[in-house]
C-alpha cells in the first residue's frame, strides 16, 4: 500500500486526477470504478477542466460506479446517479451508455445485483477503482458486518452512515437506510486502487484500515491484500 499525505485537499483533488487522467492515456477503453461522497467532488472538477483542456479523452472509457440508494430514482438529486451526471459526466467526453450506477429502484434487486457482476465481468473488470471511505470504515456501501461479502449485494445502512449522508439531505427521514453496493470481489479484482480521504475526521479510520488487523469489522482494511493500492490523505 502506497500512502501519499499532501498539504491540501485542493493537492489532494490533483494528484487523484492525474492518476485517473494517467489510467485514461495509457489504456484509452479504460473500466473505471467511480465513487460518490464529498471526497472526490474536487477530482471530479479537475478532471472536468482537464478534458475541457484536451488533456484527457473519456470517449472509450467505461465508468462502474460502486452502489446507490434504494429507492431513489436518477432524477432524484441525491441520487448517486444524479450525483455523477451533475458532477462529473455532463462535464467530460463520456458516452452516456458507457457509465454504469446501480439501479436502486429495480423491481427485483436481486437480479440487478447480479447483473451488474455480470456487466463488470463482461467489461473484464476495473482498471483502477476509485474509493472513499466512510467514518466506520466502510468503502462503497460494504458497512462493518461479520463477513466480506464477495458479490453486489443490498445492505442496511448503519445508523452513523445514515447519520453521516444526512447533511446532503434536507431531513434526517429522507435518508434512505439501504443501498445496493458492489462487493468486496469486484472490488478486489481491481487492478489499481485508488483510496482518497480527506480531514482529520477521517485520520483514525484511515490509520486502522491501511495499518490494522484485517478484519470485516473495518471493510476497507481487506485492501492490505490487494497488491496495488494508493492511498492519498490530506488534513484539510
Ligand atoms: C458514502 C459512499 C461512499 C463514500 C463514503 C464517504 O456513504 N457510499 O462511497 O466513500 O460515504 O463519503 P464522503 O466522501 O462524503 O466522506
Amino acid at each position: 500500500m502506497k500512502f501519499i499525505k499532501l498539504e491540501s485537499y485542493e493537492a489532494l483533488s490533483r494528484a487523484a486526477a492525474d492518476i485517473i487522467a494517467a489510467q485514461v492515456v495509457q489504456k484509452k477503453n479504460s473500466v473505471l470504478g467511480l465513487a460518490t461522497g464529498s471526497s472526490p467532488l474536487g477530482t471530479y472538477a479537475r478532471l472536468s477542466e482537464m478534458c475541457g483542456a484536451g488533456e484527457v479523452d473519456f470517449s472509450d472509457v467505461t465508468c462502474v460506479n460502486l452502489d446507490e440508494y434504494v429507492g431513489l430514482r436518477a432524477e432524484n438529486e441525491q441520487s448517486y446517479r444524479y450525483f455523477m451526471n451533475k458532477n462529473l459526466f455532463s462535464h467530460i467526453n463520456i458516452k452516456p451508455e458507457k457509465t454504469f450506477v446501480p439501479n436502486g429502484c429495480a423491481e427485483e434487486l436481486a437480479r440487478e445485483a447480479a447483473e451488474y457482476d455480470a456487466l463488470i465481468e463482461r467489461l473484464g473488470g476495473i482498471d483502477l477503482q476509485l474509493l472513499g471511505i466512510g467514518l466506520d470504515g466502510h468503502i462503497g456501501f460494504n458497512e462493518p458486518d461479520e463477513f466480506f461479502t464477495k458479490e453486489t449485494h443490498v445492505v442496511e445502512l448503519d445508523v452513523s452512515t445514515i447519520e453521516a449522508n444526512a447533511r446532503f439531505f434536507a431531513r434526517r427521514e429522507d435518508v434512505p437506510t439501504k443501498a445496493i453496493t458492489m462487493g468486496m470481489g469486484a472490488i478486489m479484482r481491481a487492478k489499481k486502487i485508488l483510496l482518497i480521504a480527506n480531514g482529520k475526521k477521517k485520520w483514525e479510520i484511515l490509520e486502522k484500515a491501511m495499518y490494522g488487523k484485517i478484519t470485516p469489522r473495518v471493510p476497507a482494511s481487506i485492501l492490505q491484500l490487494h497488491p496495488d493500492v494508493t492511498v492519498i490523505y490530506s488534513e484539510t
